[in-house]
């Protein structure tokens, strides 16, 4: 039976799995980057290290097919990120003559997770990332995980949560302005970020 459930740190693993199989703007990333772990190691591996307690995955009883993860408060996870997480991520990834451009880029967004941070970031001070396998799609389990997260910010007192995204993820975009995400005023055509507060009916 597949259910949502609270993370695990044996899901890590599926996890990462999650991560790179929908991480080129919805799509397989496998094979796009010189490891396969870098985009998780950017998106998914910091927020179940540093908030595993705000992750929820959906549970198909034969593996983790479906996430979402979120820290409450942006700025601590980008603090404790520079010190705890950015010295292990550089030497796993350095940055050399021969980086291409598109691993660059993703490496970049590793190197500095301040710069993803809105300038609305007290109305909206978590933020989020959600991710299902093709197979798991379009049934409903990822407005049962956002409505999951909401419930658990909320109870901590958390008024807002924000996300960034690639502009190229349609789809992504079409999902979450039907559950009532908004356009922030510093969403750029370049870098939509979208918010939603923690008491919305999703
Ligand atoms: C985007 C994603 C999280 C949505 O989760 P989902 O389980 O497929 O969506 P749901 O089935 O819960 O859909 C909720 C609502 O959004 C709508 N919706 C979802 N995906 C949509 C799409 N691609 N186009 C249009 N509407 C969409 C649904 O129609 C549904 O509305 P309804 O209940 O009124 O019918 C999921 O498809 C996914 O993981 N995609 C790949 C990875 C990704 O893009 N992640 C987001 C990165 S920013």
């Amino acid at each position: 039976m597949t259910t949502i459930r609270p993370y695990r740190p044996a899901d890590r693993a599926d996890v990462y799995d999650i991560c790179v199989r929908t991480g080129a703007s919805g799509a397989d990333a496998r094979g796009l980057y010189s490891s396969d772990a870098l985009l998780p190691d950017v998106f998914a591996g910091p927020y179940v290290e540093y908030q595993p307690d705000l992750a929820f995955v959906v549970d198909t009883g034969r593996r983790v097919a479906g996430y979402v993860i979120s820290v409450a408060d942006s700025q601590a996870f980008a603090d404790w990120y520079d010190a705890h997480w950015l010295p292990g991520f550089r030497e796993r990834y350095p940055l050399t003559e021969a980086t291409s451009q598109k691993e660059r880029e993703a490496i970049g967004f590793g190197l500095d997770p301040h710069e993803a941070i809105v300038p609305e970031v007290d109305r909206f001070p978590a933020h989020l990332h959600i991710d299902l396998l093709p197979e798991l799609q379009g049934q409903g389990y990822g407005r049962r995980l956002i409505r999951e997260l909401l419930a658990a910010l909320h109870g901590r007192g958390v008024p807002g949560v924000f996300l960034r995204m690639s502009p190229a993820n349609t789809g992504a975009m079409a999902f979450y302005r039907r559950l009532g995400f908004e356009e922030l005023p510093s969403s750029r055509s370049d870098a939509p970020a979208l918010a939603i507060a923690t008491n919305a009916d999703v």
